[in-house]
């Protein structure tokens, strides 16, 4: 298949693609039980793993087919060394026009003015709970104040808009839902709330612990403030923002599993070894490594790219009786 350079990526759905979220690590500082394993965590050797100026031929080459936002994943993001040398060099990419950044807030402290200084756009942080024994009981670790310490050093060193992203679990952080919501005001913070989706590395998820985000919008409009409806600027972001009542900062609620997004979606992902993915769910991979280490030219991972967004479904499809989770769990893949 030849492909023309400035060809979009446009599915068999009419879904056009504009935006590429990147593991930079299938490495975690923490353990959340709904991602990665307690114990022998399959990681990566690190030869595997895209050097930064593979990841910026993809990136480069993808600009070419309209792909204008990246999102930086892990595992952890921050525990891949000077990734702020990477933000610099995707940053550079013609076409390229935001970069994003979700990160578990822990190292932010060290890192949060060299990823400001190379250009980073963007920071979605993750907090699930306040409290430390529920925090450790989550991610099987202790750090909320190292991450509190986090969010305080990427508003000091000037990033704006900050994101806090929540994942909500039946059963267990219902306690926590209106505390992290007035954090989030107190420190005009744009809280997420997401729901748990069957990506857990243990494969222990079940449906009855997921908190939904109607739920989850009752329990806030209760108790926190009313909620207004926004006019949704972005089709293709996958939450559902609302307003309180009396202005002061926005809630979101990021429904996978009771409300999927897929009609709008306009993601591709690729893996930290360089497996490009047209899906989180999905089950199969575009090898870009393999273009990129053999010898491939700009064509070839132009040809890979359109061969996964041509495959790609209408739809996760979870509500299906035949649906299987994903081989990988979610630090495999990249959040
Ligand atoms: N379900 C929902 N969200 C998840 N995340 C990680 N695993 C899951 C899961 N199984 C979230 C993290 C982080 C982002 C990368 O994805 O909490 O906010
Ligand atoms: Fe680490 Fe993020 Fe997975 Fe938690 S969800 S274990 S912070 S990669």
């Amino acid at each position: 298949m030849s492909i023309e350079p400035n060809t979009p990526l446009i599915d068999r759905f009419g879904r056009v693609h504009t935006s590429l979220r990147i593991s930079v690590t299938d490495r975690c500082n923490i353990r959340c039980f709904y991602c990665m394993p307690l114990e022998n965590a399959r990681f990566k050797p690190r030869d595997e793993l895209l050097t930064f100026e593979e990841m910026t031929r993809v990136v480069r080459v993808a600009a070419g087919h309209g792909i204008s936002k990246l999102r930086l994943t892990g595992g952890e993001p921050l525990v891949r060394s000077n990734l702020s040398q990477l933000i610099q060099m995707l940053k550079a990419v013609p076409g390229i026009q935001e970069i994003a950044l979700t990160t578990n807030g822990i190292l932010l402290p060290d890192q949060a003015a060299d990823l400001k200084s190379a250009g980073l756009d963007r920071l979605n942080i993750s907090l699930d709970a306040l409290s430390e024994e529920l925090f450790e009981r989550i991610t099987r670790r202790q750090g909320v104040q190292k991450v509190l310490d986090g969010i305080a050093a990427a508003k000091s060193v000037g990033f704006e808009n900050v994101r806090l992203n929540a994942v909500a679990i039946q059963n267990l952080t219902e306690c926590e839902i209106v505390p992290l919501a007035n954090f989030a005001r107190e420190n005009d913070l744009h809280l997420r709330f997401i729901e748990f989706m069957p990506l857990d590395a243990d494969r222990a998820w079940d449906k009855s612990q997921v908190l939904s985000g109607r739920q989850l919008r009752e329990m806030i409009a209760q108790e926190v403030a009313p909620l207004h409806d926004l006019d949704r600027e972005d089709k293709s972001q996958p939450a559902v923002d609302y307003e309180y009542a009396d202005g002061r900062q926005r809630v979101g609620f990021i429904n996978s599993v009771t409300e999927p997004f897929c009609g709008t979606c306009n993601r591709l992902r690729i893996t930290a070894e360089g497996q490009l993915r047209n899906c989180l769910f999905g089950s199969e991979e575009w090898d870009a490594r393999q273009v990129l280490r053999t010898g491939g030219t700009d064509a070839d991972l132009s040809a890979r790219l359109h061969s996964c967004v041509q495959a790609k479904k209408p739809s996760h499809g979870m509500d299906s009786p035949e649906f299987v989770p994903p081989e990988r769990a979610m630090y495999q893949i990249g959040g």
